[in-house]
């Protein structure tokens, strides 16, 4: 860029009387960012931003969200036509490689997908090692990190050979860890993947099929099941998917990589919300009970919150929440009478929620997880495995921003500072000097 096209801000302290101009950078749409990386080498001071709700932490070409206008795109293309036209594996290879693929391309990747869904024989004993009523994400973390324990062959990152091996492994295998931890928490055998089915079906069919009779995969089912898992594939620097830059900056082995990813996902704040929603739905119980519960979501002393609801980008609606509750009207036609009195009472919230100053001021509407829950309960999910199957799901987003942070030469060890507020200077005094 020329000189006198480059744009500048400056940054004045008024006290010193020094000034600092520091460049202005701007990607292909979206906010422009102030690029501040020696702020402190020239002024000896840090920006403070807890919770980086004002920070790029990174340059990205992955995935593109423009909260006011309810936009999410994956490497360009809308995620309405994604969820309409594509499928997850073909979404997979663009979100890895930035291209939507052709014919060979697809048909080679899902082969080479395909092939790596079996867990080694050995890793069925670390399900063993938890108590049966473990919660079904902490066998996720603790088994997607142990692969680092058998995969030796693909641990050496700067080699790019090993991180695609890795990668396609993780996102393989993250589906049949799920259903294994889940088939674990019950007390059924381990269902093998099939090679014939799509990852979606592989899916199903590993969750609920049982040695003593066939099992038929319901294609209502398995398409809304594809279609959550592009709905949930990626989404720009959320808290999971900096925790895999932030692990990955250390150069730690993609398998723990992810394991933090999935460990992040887990909180109520994030993922975790999916299932927070359905318990509160289910708290909720009916109609009359919604202004009680506004009420709380509404009182500041009390910690309560309208979980599905809110959202640090989308100050509109969340357009996978949109495409999650048309595809909610397809199930629960699929399941008998098209009705589930929780389905009711969550467009009813969502009603009652949209029409309330409180919301309308703080600009919150439902988001992914809001509706999620609901056809998960359809699909026969049980609401232990709702954060689960987000966690499936979300592996190619951590997986793609991983391999395009470590293919980011600007990119070093992250390591934010702080502004200090504890004690200064004090001498260390013998315990029995000190006050009783
Ligand atoms: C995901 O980042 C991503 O992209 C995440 C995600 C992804 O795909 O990776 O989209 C997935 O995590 C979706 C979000 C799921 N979480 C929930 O549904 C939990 C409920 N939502 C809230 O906890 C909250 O909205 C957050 C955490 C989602 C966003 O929090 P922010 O951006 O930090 O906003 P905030 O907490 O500063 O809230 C701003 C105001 C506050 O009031 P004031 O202090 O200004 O008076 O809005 C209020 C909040 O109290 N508020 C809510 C609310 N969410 C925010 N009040 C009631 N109910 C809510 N749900």
């Amino acid at each position: 860029m020329s000189v006198e096209s480059q744009r500048y801000v400056t940054l004045i302290d008024h006290q010193k009387g020094e000034s600092y101009d520091f460049p202005l950078m701007s990607g292909s749409e979206g906010p422009d960012v102030i690029d501040i990386r020696d702020l402190y080498a020239r002024t000896g001071m840090f920006t403070y931003d807890p919770g980086f709700t004002s920070t790029a932490s990174c340059g990205s070409s992955i995935t593109y969200i423009d909260g006011e206008k309810g936009i999410l795109r994956y490497r360009g293309y809308d995620i309405e036509e994604l969820t309409e036209h594509s499928d997850f594996m073909e979404v997979c290879y663009l979100l890895l490689y930035g291209e939507l693929p052709n014919l060979a391309q697809l048909s080679n990747f899902e082969c080479d997908i395909t092939h790596h869904t079996m867990l080694h024989e050995q890793i069925s004993n670390f399900f063993k090692g938890f108590r049966r009523d473990s919660h079904p994400m902490a066998t996720m973390v603790g088994v997607m990190g142990a692969l680092s324990a058998f995969y030796h062959d693909s641990l050496e990152i700067d080699n790019p050979k090993h991180r695609m091996i890795a990668s396609y492994r993780m996102i393989a295998k993250v589906a049949t860890i799920a259903a294994w931890a889940y088939k674990y928490s019950i007390g059924q055998p381990f269902v093998y993947p099939r090679n014939h089915y799509s990852y979606a079906e592989n899916f199903l069919h590993m969750m609920f099929s049982v040695p003593t009779e066939e099992y038929l995969v319901n294609p209502v089912m398995a398409k809304a099941m594809d279609r959550i898992l592009i709905l949930h594939a990626d989404h720009e620097q959320n808290a999971s998917t900096s925790t895999v830059r932030l692990a990955g900056s250390s150069a730690a082995n993609p398998f723990a990589c992810i394991a933090s990813g999935i460990a992040s996902l887990w909180g109520p704040a994030h993922g975790g919300a999916n299932e927070a929603v359905l318990n509160m739905l289910q708290e909720i119980g009916e109609v009359k009970n919604i202004p009680a519960f506004l009420a709380r979501a509404k009182d500041r002393s009390d910690s309560f919150r309208l979980m599905g609801f809110g959202h640090r980008v989308y100050k509109n609606y969340d357009p996978r929440a949109k495409a999650i509750q048309e595809s909610c009207h397809e199930v629960l036609k699929e399941v008998g009478g098209g009705h589930d009195p929780l389905f009711d009472l969550a467009l009813e919230l969502e009603r009652v929620a949209l029409e309330d100053p409180y919301f309308i001021e703080k600009k919150l509407f439902p988001n992914v997880d809001f509706y999620s829950g609901v056809i998960f309960k359809a699909i026969g999910i049980p609401v232990s495995m709702y954060t689960v199957l987000f966690a499936v799901a979300r592996t190619v987003g951590w997986v793609s921003q991983w391999n395009e942070m470590y293919n980011d030469p600007t990119q070093k060890i992250g390591r934010p500072r702080q502004l200090y507020k504890g004690a200064t200077y004090r001498p260390y005094l013998p315990v029995n000097e000190r006050k009783r």
